[in-house]
């Protein structure tokens, strides 16, 4: 009965998300998703092919592998076939024009980027170049081939160090760091974008913090170097990489003295963008933004405790100073989103933790860990 109910389910979301041609038929929209082979990428590539689009990635994979490619692609069964992949950066516009010469897309979604804080203190002008032209010779190459629906993947870091919670669309926007800058100019050069010609429809997605991994643990996070957030390094501690969690600051004024943040299940995150594609196909968006967050505050310590419980594993602790740059309390208003986007995060820390452990064990070394055939 179940396989039933869940064909049937797909049946109907490949029907909402095809055109009709000019013969009858039933043809799939085709979305180009830069950056679709990172952490964030291949979990919506994944939702969108299972929901009947056709995918198109262009990856550098700078900090993803062609491995989770390979995975998405069986994970998604027979929708499998409508994904197909390029490595290309984007700065390469020949390429890029090829590419939306051979196919036409009905939107895009841009996850590509660098986004290590860190490294974009210490490097900012690469940032800002890669960042800010990537984004820009995509607007640009999508004008010139009359595709003008676009979800750009934004972050909550554009609060700043947000005055209260939850944190709501309207609030006042600031960068304290030049990669959080690069996410609020590609925002706005969007706005300014849409105000220029009524045909460009762009959703901004504010994601908060994204963990876990699809359940299946056959894709997920696998940071480059030293990780950078809590959870990626949560998990190498597990594994035995790490010897002990540093927690930066126990003196913050929440329940145990540690930082709250609005942790996001990484499927939840990945459903948010096909609600955000099928918004965008509403005639009268515009520009418009959305929280995509759970709505709820977790103290670091809440989170270890909850790793622990999901893996068996106990978490050493070394209690540090804060982390410059860090805010108290960030945690999401998802009222727009439900209401606009009929979307809601449905999953909980528990699963988050179980689902990261699920792929951490399975994959104590990331896409490394083991050998994948094309097959
Ligand atoms: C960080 C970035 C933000 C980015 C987001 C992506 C900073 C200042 N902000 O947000 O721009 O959009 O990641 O997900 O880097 N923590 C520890 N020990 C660790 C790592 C983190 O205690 O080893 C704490 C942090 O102090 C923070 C919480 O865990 O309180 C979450 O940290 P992190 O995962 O880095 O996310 P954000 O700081 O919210």
């Amino acid at each position: 009965m179940l396989p039933l109910i869940i064909l049937t389910h797909r049946f109907l979301l490949f029907l909402s998300n095809s055109i009709s041609s000019e013969h009858g038929f039933m043809i799939p929209k085709t979305v180009l998703v830069t950056g679709g082979a990172g952490y964030i990428g291949s979990h919506t590539v994944l939702h969108l092919l299972l929901a009947g689009f056709k995918t198109v990635v262009i990856d550098n994979l700078h900090n993803s592998s062609q491995t989770s490619i390979l995975r998405v692609k069986k994970l998604a069964g027979e929708f499998g076939n409508n994904l197909s992949f390029h490595k290309a950066d984007l700065s390469d516009r020949d390429v890029l024009e090829q590419i939306f010469v051979s196919t036409k897309f009905d939107a895009v979604i841009h996850f590509a980027g660098l986004k290590a804080v860190g490294e974009s203190v210490r490097r900012p002008l690469l940032y800002y170049n890669n960042n800010l032209s990537g984004a820009i010779t995509l607007l640009e190459v999508m004008a010139a081939h009359g595709c003008k629906k676009l979800v750009f993947s934004s972050s909550a870091t554009v609060y700043g160090w947000p005055k209260e919670a939850p944190c709501k669309e309207e609030f006042h926007l600031s960068a304290v760091n030049p990669y959080g800058r690069t996410k609020l100019i590609i925002e706005e050069i969007c706005r300014d974008v849409c105000s220029s010609e009524q045909e460009w429809k762009i959703i901004l997605l504010r994601y908060f913090n994204p963990v876990g991994a699809h359940p299946s643990g056959y894709i997920g996070e696998d940071p480059q170097g030293v990780p950078n957030n809590l959870m990626p390094f949560v998990q190498q501690v597990a594994v035995g990489k790490r010897p002990a969690l540093t927690v930066f600051g126990n003196d913050y004024n929440t329940t145990d003295g540690t930082a709250v943040r609005d942790y996001i299940h990484v499927a939840d995150l990945a459903d948010g963008h096909v609600a955000a594609l099928l918004k965008l196909d509403e005639s009268n968006t515009g520009c418009e933004v959305y929280n995509l967050g759970s709505g709820k505050g977790t103290s670091v310590l809440e989170m270890v405790r909850a790793f622990e419980q999901a893996s068996g594993k106990k978490i050493p602790l070394v209690i540090a100073g804060r982390r410059p740059g860090d805010a108290e309390i960030v945690y999401a208003s998802t009222e727009k989103a439900e209401r606009e986007l009929k979307w809601k995060a449905k999953y909980g820390i528990d699963e988050m933790c179980r689902d990261q452990w699920n792929w951490a064990s399975k994959n104590p070394y990331g896409y490394g860990s083991q050998e994948d055939s094309t097959d």
